[in-house]
């Protein structure tokens, strides 16, 4: 497969997500506007793609087509990365370390979220992203914080008949996220990782990932950290060919 060497400069977006929820489809969707065949990915890889025509980058909504800097705004980075469970350090470490990430798409498998091993992979892997990127936020030393960086949840394969509507990924995810949430706070404290009273709570707070307090977790509390979290259905390939738009759309907003 040939691969342009890529400038770093470009807004990049990361694709993050579950092993077979189509991240590498999508990928090569976008790299030449039509889906290859995948196989389990074992290493990051950065594409330079071009945002489809009809759609505006945001940034140049008072400019027009052919404008130079409306098709410079046009250009982005995707950077793919595996997802099997033992190969997200590299997902994580992009994370520690977001120059030039302009969002993060996270894409799920909609129909393997409908049961609930698939649901609670997706919601433990979701999770841990959250909660790099809130510690990101919160601890950051600049007065004015760093960016924000936007997530989308891409609800892939809504080709499938088994495949979950947005909406009720969206319910599930968030329910499953608590329940993660609830078992890493007592997992933390039973491992014994605190040391003093006052440095424990300090240390469960920052593992907390939203709101205080017992309540359910809402995507929406991740506003609060410069995120924000939107749910969007579509699907790579498919018998009607692939439906792609919400999540370019997406895309063009951010750019
Ligand atoms: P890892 O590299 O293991 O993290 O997985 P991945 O997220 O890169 O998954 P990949 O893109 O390799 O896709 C996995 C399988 O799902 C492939 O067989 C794809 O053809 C299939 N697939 C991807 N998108 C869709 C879709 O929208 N609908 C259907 N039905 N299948 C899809
Ligand atoms: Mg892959």
């Amino acid at each position: 497969i040939y691969r342009r060497a890529t400038p770093t400069t470009l807004p990049t977006f990361l694709l993050l997500g579950p092993s077979g929820s189509g991240k590498t489809a999508l990928l090569t969707l976008a790299e030449r506007a039509q889906a290859a065949t995948t196989r389990t990915s074992t290493s990051p890889l950065a594409v330079e793609a071009l945002l489809p025509d009809g759609l505006t980058p945001a940034s140049s909504s008072y400019r027009s087509a052919g404008d130079p800097a409306f098709e410079r705004a046009r250009r982005f980075q995707l950077i793919d990365t595996p997802g099997h469970g033992k190969l997200r350090h590299y997902a994580i470490s992009k994370l520690a370390n977001p120059t030039n990430v302009r969002g993060i798409i996270f894409v799920v498998d909609a129909a393997s979220v409908a049961d609930e091993t698939g649901l609670n992979e997706a919601a433990e892997y979701l999770h841990d992203v959250l909660l790099a990127l809130q510690k990101r936020y919160t601890g950051a030393k600049t007065s004015k914080g760093p960016t924000e960086i936007p997530v989308l949840i891409a609800a892939n394969k809504s080709d499938l008949f088994t495949a979950l509507p947005p909406h009720l990924i969206k319910l599930s995810l968030e329910k499953a996220i608590s329940n993660v949430r609830k078992s890493r706070a007592t997992g933390l404290k039973e491992s014994g990782a605190v040391l003093t009273a006052d440095q424990g709570d300090l240390e469960e707070e920052r593992e907390w990932l939203g709101e205080g307090g017992e309540g359910p977790f809402e995507f929406w509390q991740m506003e609060e950290v410069g995120m924000s979290v939107d749910v969007r259905g579509g699907n790579v390939v498919g018998t009607d060919g692939a439906d792609v738009k919400t999540w370019f759309k997406w895309i063009a907003d951010q750019l």
